[in-house]
Protein backbone atom coordinates (compact mmCIF):
# COMPACT_ATOMS: atom_id res chain seq x y z
CA UNK A 1 0.00 0.00 0.00
CA UNK A 2 1.32 3.42 -0.83
CA UNK A 3 1.63 6.08 1.71
CA UNK A 4 0.27 9.48 1.52
CA UNK A 5 2.61 10.98 3.80
CA UNK A 6 6.21 9.75 4.29
CA UNK A 7 8.26 11.76 6.62
CA UNK A 8 12.13 10.60 6.53
CA UNK A 9 14.96 11.76 8.69
CA UNK A 10 13.50 14.98 9.26
CA UNK A 11 15.55 17.84 11.19
CA UNK A 12 14.09 20.95 12.11
CA UNK A 13 15.83 23.88 13.97
CA UNK A 14 14.74 27.45 15.27
CA UNK A 15 17.99 29.49 14.42
CA UNK A 16 21.02 27.74 16.11
CA UNK A 17 18.43 25.34 18.25
CA UNK A 18 17.86 22.02 17.05
CA UNK A 19 14.28 20.59 17.92
CA UNK A 20 13.98 17.65 15.49
CA UNK A 21 16.62 14.99 15.02
CA UNK A 22 15.63 12.77 12.47
CA UNK A 23 11.39 12.13 12.47
CA UNK A 24 10.37 9.27 10.65
CA UNK A 25 6.53 8.19 10.41
CA UNK A 26 4.34 7.45 7.67
CA UNK A 27 0.60 7.74 7.19
CA UNK A 28 -1.39 5.86 4.48
CA UNK A 29 -4.08 6.84 3.01
CA UNK A 30 -7.51 6.79 4.88
CA UNK A 31 -5.96 6.28 8.24
CA UNK A 32 -6.01 8.15 11.38
CA UNK A 33 -2.04 8.29 12.89
CA UNK A 34 -1.33 10.30 15.75
CA UNK A 35 2.03 12.05 17.10
CA UNK A 36 2.46 12.05 20.39
CA UNK A 37 4.99 13.30 23.27
CA UNK A 38 4.92 15.59 26.14
CA UNK A 39 5.11 19.20 26.15
CA UNK A 40 8.11 20.70 24.08
CA UNK A 41 8.72 17.65 22.41
CA UNK A 42 8.37 18.73 18.75
CA UNK A 43 5.08 17.47 17.21
CA UNK A 44 4.22 21.11 16.54
CA UNK A 45 7.64 21.88 15.19
CA UNK A 46 6.87 18.23 13.33
CA UNK A 47 3.66 19.46 11.74
CA UNK A 48 5.50 23.13 11.20
CA UNK A 49 8.05 21.19 9.07
CA UNK A 50 5.35 19.20 6.88
CA UNK A 51 3.21 22.34 6.26
CA UNK A 52 6.61 24.54 5.46
CA UNK A 53 6.34 27.30 7.63
CA UNK A 54 9.46 26.32 9.42
CA UNK A 55 11.54 24.44 6.92
CA UNK A 56 13.42 21.27 7.85
CA UNK A 57 17.13 21.22 7.54
CA UNK A 58 17.44 17.84 6.53
CA UNK A 59 15.30 14.58 5.93
CA UNK A 60 12.42 14.51 3.36
CA UNK A 61 8.84 14.66 3.16
CA UNK A 62 6.75 13.12 0.35
CA UNK A 63 3.28 13.82 0.03
CA UNK A 64 0.99 11.75 -2.62
CA UNK A 65 4.80 10.52 -3.90
CA UNK A 66 6.28 14.10 -4.31
CA UNK A 67 8.99 15.96 -2.57
CA UNK A 68 7.54 18.62 -0.72
CA UNK A 69 10.09 19.51 2.01
CA UNK A 70 10.85 22.41 -0.42
CA UNK A 71 7.92 23.92 -1.76
CA UNK A 72 6.23 26.99 -0.43
CA UNK A 73 3.42 26.47 3.06
CA UNK A 74 0.78 27.97 -0.23
CA UNK A 75 1.98 25.09 -2.96
CA UNK A 76 1.72 22.51 -0.18
CA UNK A 77 -1.57 23.73 1.07
CA UNK A 78 -2.84 23.43 -1.87
CA UNK A 79 -2.04 19.76 -2.76
CA UNK A 80 -4.31 19.22 -0.09
CA UNK A 81 -2.79 19.28 3.54
CA UNK A 82 -4.61 21.30 5.45
CA UNK A 83 -4.40 21.60 9.39
CA UNK A 84 -6.55 22.71 12.60
CA UNK A 85 -4.10 24.92 13.87
CA UNK A 86 -2.69 24.46 18.31
CA UNK A 87 -4.75 27.80 19.05
CA UNK A 88 -7.40 27.56 16.10
CA UNK A 89 -6.44 31.02 14.26
CA UNK A 90 -10.31 31.67 12.85
CA UNK A 91 -10.56 34.96 11.52
CA UNK A 92 -12.02 37.49 14.28
CA UNK A 93 -13.84 40.02 12.01
CA UNK A 94 -15.18 37.39 10.14
CA UNK A 95 -18.77 35.58 10.71
CA UNK A 96 -18.58 31.91 10.73
CA UNK A 97 -20.10 31.84 7.10
CA UNK A 98 -17.41 33.64 5.65
CA UNK A 99 -14.90 32.27 7.56
CA UNK A 100 -16.31 28.66 5.99
CA UNK A 101 -16.45 30.33 2.53
CA UNK A 102 -12.71 31.99 2.54
CA UNK A 103 -11.73 28.40 2.65
CA UNK A 104 -14.18 26.04 0.26
CA UNK A 105 -11.73 24.36 -2.37
CA UNK A 106 -11.92 20.64 -3.89
CA UNK A 107 -7.89 19.94 -3.33
CA UNK A 108 -8.74 15.85 -3.13
CA UNK A 109 -11.10 16.03 -6.42
CA UNK A 110 -14.00 14.90 -3.98
CA UNK A 111 -17.50 14.12 -6.30
CA UNK A 112 -19.21 14.78 -2.78
CA UNK A 113 -17.14 17.69 -1.42
CA UNK A 114 -17.52 19.79 1.65
CA UNK A 115 -20.08 22.44 1.41
CA UNK A 116 -21.20 24.76 4.01
CA UNK A 117 -24.47 22.42 4.38
CA UNK A 118 -22.19 19.68 5.13
CA UNK A 119 -20.50 21.70 7.66
CA UNK A 120 -23.48 22.83 9.20
CA UNK A 121 -24.81 19.49 9.42
CA UNK A 122 -21.97 17.86 10.90
CA UNK A 123 -21.31 20.55 13.39
CA UNK A 124 -25.59 22.21 14.32
CA UNK A 125 -24.12 24.78 16.42
CA UNK A 126 -22.23 26.41 13.94
CA UNK A 127 -25.29 26.65 11.76
CA UNK A 128 -26.81 28.58 14.60
CA UNK A 129 -24.37 31.03 14.77
CA UNK A 130 -23.51 31.15 11.14
CA UNK A 131 -23.80 34.89 11.03
CA UNK A 132 -22.28 35.41 14.37
CA UNK A 133 -18.40 37.04 13.99
CA UNK A 134 -15.57 34.75 15.30
CA UNK A 135 -14.60 36.57 18.36
CA UNK A 136 -18.52 35.95 19.33
CA UNK A 137 -18.19 31.94 19.85
CA UNK A 138 -16.87 30.23 22.66
CA UNK A 139 -13.96 27.75 22.22
CA UNK A 140 -15.83 24.93 21.46
CA UNK A 141 -17.45 26.79 18.68
CA UNK A 142 -14.25 28.25 17.67
CA UNK A 143 -12.93 24.54 17.57
CA UNK A 144 -15.57 23.33 15.46
CA UNK A 145 -15.11 26.39 13.14
CA UNK A 146 -11.47 25.71 12.70
CA UNK A 147 -12.29 22.20 12.08
CA UNK A 148 -14.96 23.16 10.15
CA UNK A 149 -12.89 25.35 7.73
CA UNK A 150 -10.19 22.88 7.04
CA UNK A 151 -12.95 20.62 5.98
CA UNK A 152 -13.97 23.00 3.58
CA UNK A 153 -10.30 22.57 1.23
CA UNK A 154 -11.72 18.89 0.80
CA UNK A 155 -7.46 17.67 2.31
CA UNK A 156 -6.41 15.32 1.28
CA UNK A 157 -5.00 14.77 4.83
CA UNK A 158 -6.40 16.70 7.66
CA UNK A 159 -3.63 17.66 10.78
CA UNK A 160 -5.11 18.51 14.10
CA UNK A 161 -3.06 19.91 16.61
CA UNK A 162 -4.28 19.64 20.30
CA UNK A 163 -8.18 20.38 18.97
CA UNK A 164 -9.59 19.13 22.24
CA UNK A 165 -6.94 21.63 24.30
CA UNK A 166 -8.84 23.85 26.86
CA UNK A 167 -12.50 22.38 25.65
CA UNK A 168 -15.10 21.57 28.35
CA UNK A 169 -15.29 17.69 28.23
CA UNK A 170 -18.80 17.34 26.35
CA UNK A 171 -17.61 19.72 23.32
CA UNK A 172 -14.37 17.43 23.47
CA UNK A 173 -16.61 14.77 23.15
CA UNK A 174 -18.10 16.33 20.35
CA UNK A 175 -15.11 16.86 18.40
CA UNK A 176 -14.27 13.34 19.04
CA UNK A 177 -17.23 12.03 17.79
CA UNK A 178 -16.60 14.41 14.38
CA UNK A 179 -13.82 12.98 14.07
CA UNK A 180 -14.73 8.96 14.20
CA UNK A 181 -16.87 9.97 11.84
CA UNK A 182 -14.52 11.59 9.06
CA UNK A 183 -12.53 8.33 10.11
CA UNK A 184 -15.80 6.46 8.59
CA UNK A 185 -15.90 8.20 5.30
CA UNK A 186 -12.32 7.96 4.95
CA UNK A 187 -10.83 11.02 5.57
CA UNK A 188 -6.92 10.59 6.50
CA UNK A 189 -5.97 12.20 9.89
CA UNK A 190 -2.92 13.42 12.14
CA UNK A 191 -4.25 13.92 15.79
CA UNK A 192 -1.63 15.13 17.91
CA UNK A 193 -3.90 15.06 21.60
CA UNK A 194 -2.99 14.27 25.05
CA UNK A 195 -6.08 12.00 25.42
CA UNK A 196 -4.26 8.56 24.66
CA UNK A 197 -7.49 6.42 25.34
CA UNK A 198 -9.46 8.44 23.25
CA UNK A 199 -6.56 7.93 20.67
CA UNK A 200 -6.42 4.41 21.12
CA UNK A 201 -10.15 4.26 19.73
CA UNK A 202 -9.94 6.47 17.47
CA UNK A 203 -6.43 5.73 15.37
CA UNK A 204 -4.91 3.11 13.77
CA UNK A 205 -1.41 4.06 14.59
CA UNK A 206 1.14 6.15 16.56
CA UNK A 207 4.72 7.66 17.10
CA UNK A 208 6.08 8.46 19.88
CA UNK A 209 8.59 11.81 19.95
CA UNK A 210 10.83 12.85 22.75
CA UNK A 211 13.04 15.34 22.60
CA UNK A 212 12.84 15.71 18.90
CA UNK A 213 13.22 11.80 18.28
CA UNK A 214 10.87 8.75 17.45
CA UNK A 215 11.17 6.28 20.14
CA UNK A 216 8.32 4.64 19.53
CA UNK A 217 5.57 3.48 16.78
CA UNK A 218 2.99 1.00 16.97
CA UNK A 219 -0.70 0.53 16.51
CA UNK A 220 -3.31 0.91 18.62
CA UNK A 221 -3.40 -2.47 19.83
CA UNK A 222 0.03 -2.52 20.80
CA UNK A 223 -0.19 1.07 22.70
CA UNK A 224 -3.17 -0.09 24.42
CA UNK A 225 -1.48 -2.93 25.95
CA UNK A 226 1.20 -0.99 26.92
CA UNK A 227 0.62 1.45 29.50
CA UNK A 228 4.12 2.02 30.76
CA UNK A 229 4.51 3.65 27.50
CA UNK A 230 1.62 6.19 28.48
CA UNK A 231 3.59 7.04 31.74
CA UNK A 232 7.09 7.00 30.09
CA UNK A 233 6.37 9.30 27.05
CA UNK A 234 3.25 11.13 27.39
CA UNK A 235 2.52 11.53 31.32
CA UNK A 236 -1.12 10.65 31.88
N1 LIG B 1 9.45 29.64 17.47
C1 LIG B 1 10.30 28.98 18.26
N2 LIG B 1 11.54 29.45 18.48
C2 LIG B 1 12.40 28.78 19.27
N3 LIG B 1 12.14 27.62 19.88
C3 LIG B 1 10.91 27.11 19.70
C4 LIG B 1 9.93 27.75 18.88
N4 LIG B 1 8.81 26.99 18.89
C5 LIG B 1 9.08 25.93 19.68
N5 LIG B 1 10.34 25.99 20.16
C6 LIG B 1 11.00 24.99 21.02
O1 LIG B 1 11.04 23.78 20.31
C7 LIG B 1 10.79 22.67 21.15
C8 LIG B 1 9.63 21.86 20.59
O2 LIG B 1 8.45 22.65 20.63
P1 LIG B 1 7.09 22.18 19.98
O3 LIG B 1 6.18 23.35 20.05
O4 LIG B 1 7.35 21.56 18.68
O5 LIG B 1 6.64 21.06 21.01
P2 LIG B 1 5.25 20.32 21.20
O6 LIG B 1 5.59 18.88 21.28
O7 LIG B 1 4.29 20.76 20.17
O8 LIG B 1 4.82 20.82 22.64
P3 LIG B 1 3.36 21.17 23.24
O9 LIG B 1 2.79 19.87 23.72
O10 LIG B 1 3.69 22.10 24.38
O11 LIG B 1 2.54 21.82 22.17
C9 LIG B 1 10.53 23.26 22.54
O12 LIG B 1 11.72 23.17 23.26
C10 LIG B 1 10.18 24.69 22.26
O13 LIG B 1 10.56 25.52 23.34
MG1 LIG C 1 2.47 21.73 20.26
Amino acid sequence: MTALLEVDQVETAYGSSQVLFGITFDIREGEVATLLGRNGMGKTTTVRSLLGLTRARGGTVRFRGERIEALSVDRIARMGLAVVPEGRQIFPNLSVQENLLAFSANRNASGEPWTLERVYHLFPRLAERSRNMGNQLSGGEQQMLAIGRALMTNPHLLILDEATEGLAPLVREEIWRCLALLRQHGQAILVIDKYVQRLIQLADRHTIIERGRVVWHGTSGQLKADPGLWDRYVGV
